[in-house]
């Protein structure tokens, strides 16, 4: 049995590859991080060990981390969407797979409680490496590139898409990621009240201390003095599910001209209490509190799909999605499917080719497309992604 055990210790270790030594830590700094892991990590009803080699703690829903938030401390929780689905309640894939994410449904955890992987230390660290706050947040020594599309328009309550999920190839100081988002801001220079939610993949190993691709939440209330979060690192996303959880690896990734697995996401904000809520796989994961964005974020000023790298200002740009540009061919491009958001009158709607904006800051690099209703499988499809490499900022 303990060799057994042992054995599947180690295949998990090696899927599991540590970047950056933790080197030289003070003892006074060694034992701050003891105590914000504790204040992080809390008490385990359940236990899990991951395929990933993480472990995966099954915690009271009324524990999470996000109730430690200041603007949260006399939230309610918001255990369902408040109204039932009357339009679109079908299952959305594709003919492609979802791709897996979350505990297997053998071992979801138990009723009131909800999975979160547990910070390790070394989870601290490289969260402490990222910025003065945590997460993917804009750091003045970090470039970045685009290429998405949005809606053009000024007031939206909902975006969703399936987005194809890759494994581009990325290094300690690279991040390349796909995600739908809404945001207040007109503006992509950084201006403080500029509030986003972004949800999706990225590959990123400075965050998760891997190379794998990962399930990823992160929100912004104001970009400059670094309020805001990515997962399950600082609190503020609500979550409800007890089978997906923010951070986590994503099990199947598609593979240019091979079988392609995706990632249904849908972000739409609830009528009623202002949260924005989020599905993943067709399934709750949880929502963001209105009371994040001091109800600043009552509606979206823009709502779109997009891919992103980011790198150090001295090396290059990672591929973006399959690390092709977009070529029309689903099968070698990345691609999000099932494209809909909701109007200023909170219906679904399939974007027109007429409404859609299109940006790359760098074309030659990276690409994104519009291709409008493809077929009953696919729907509306946009392409996007490229090789990468020393792009100019
Ligand atoms: C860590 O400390 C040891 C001895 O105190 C030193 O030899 C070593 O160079 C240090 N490593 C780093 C990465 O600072
Ligand atoms: C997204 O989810 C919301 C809330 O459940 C639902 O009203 C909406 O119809 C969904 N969008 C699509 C396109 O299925
Ligand atoms: C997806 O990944 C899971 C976990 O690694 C694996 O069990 C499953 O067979 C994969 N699915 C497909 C269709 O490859």
């Amino acid at each position: 049995m303990i060799i057994i055990l042992l054995f599947c210790l180690c295949l998990a270790a090696k899927n599991y590859e540590v970047y950056g030594s933790m080197s030289n830590f003070s003892k006074i700094e060694d034992l701050e991080l003891e105590e914000q892991l504790k204040a992080i990590n809390k008490p385990p009803v359940k236990s899990i060990q991951t395929e990933f080699g993480r472990i995966v703690d099954c915690i009271d829903i009324n524990k999470q981390l996000a109730f430690d938030h200041p603007l949260l401390k006399n939230h309610k929780i918001q255990l369902k969407f408040s109204f039932q689905d009357t339009q679109t309640n079908t299952k959305s894939h594709d003919r492609s797979g979802y791709s897996k994410i979350g505990l297997d449904d053998k071992d979801l955890c138990p009723k009131g409680t909800i999975p979160v992987q547990r910070t390790t230390k070394d989870d601290l660290i490289r969260a402490k490496r990222l910025s003065n706050n945590f997460g993917t947040l804009t750091k003045f020594d970090r470039g970045s590139h685009f290429a998405g599309i949005r809606i053009r328009g000024r007031i939206f309550f909902g975006v969703k898409g399936n987005l194809d999920v890759y494994n581009p190839p990325v290094d300690d100081h690279q991040m390349s990621s796909a995600y739908i988002y809404v945001s207040t801001g007109e503006s992509s220079i950084p201006v403080p009240n500029h509030m986003f939610i972004h949800a999706g993949w990225q590959a990123y190993p400075g965050m998760s201390g891997d190379k794998l691709t990962h399930f990823f939440v992160e929100w912004v209330r104001n970009i400059i003095q670094h309020t805001g979060c990515t997962n399950m690192l600082c609190s503020g996303f609500v979550q409800t599910s007890q089978k997906i959880y923010v951070g986590a690896p994503v099990a199947n990734v598609s593979s240019y001209g091979g079988p392609q697995f995706t990632m249904s996401l849908n972000l739409t904000q609830d009528p009623a209490t202002k949260n924005w809520w989020l599905k993943a796989q067709d399934m709750d994961v949880g929502y963001f509190p209105a009371s994040l964005f001091s109800n600043k974020l009552d509606f979206a000023m823009k709502a779109g799909w997009t891919g992103h790298t980011q790198f150090f200002l001295d090396g290059p740009s990672p591929p973006m999605g399959s690390g092709i540009l977009p070529d029309g061919n689903p099968l070698h491009s990345c691609y999000i499917s099932k494209m809909y958001f909701k109007d200023r009158f909170r219906n679904d709607r399939a974007p027109l080719k007429d409404q859609m904006l299109v940006y790359a800051d760098n074309r030659r690099c990276y690409d994104a497309k519009y291709y409008g209703f493809v077929d009953n499988n696919l729907e509306r499809v946009m392409m996007f992604g490229g090789p990468g490499g020393n792009c100019g900022l």
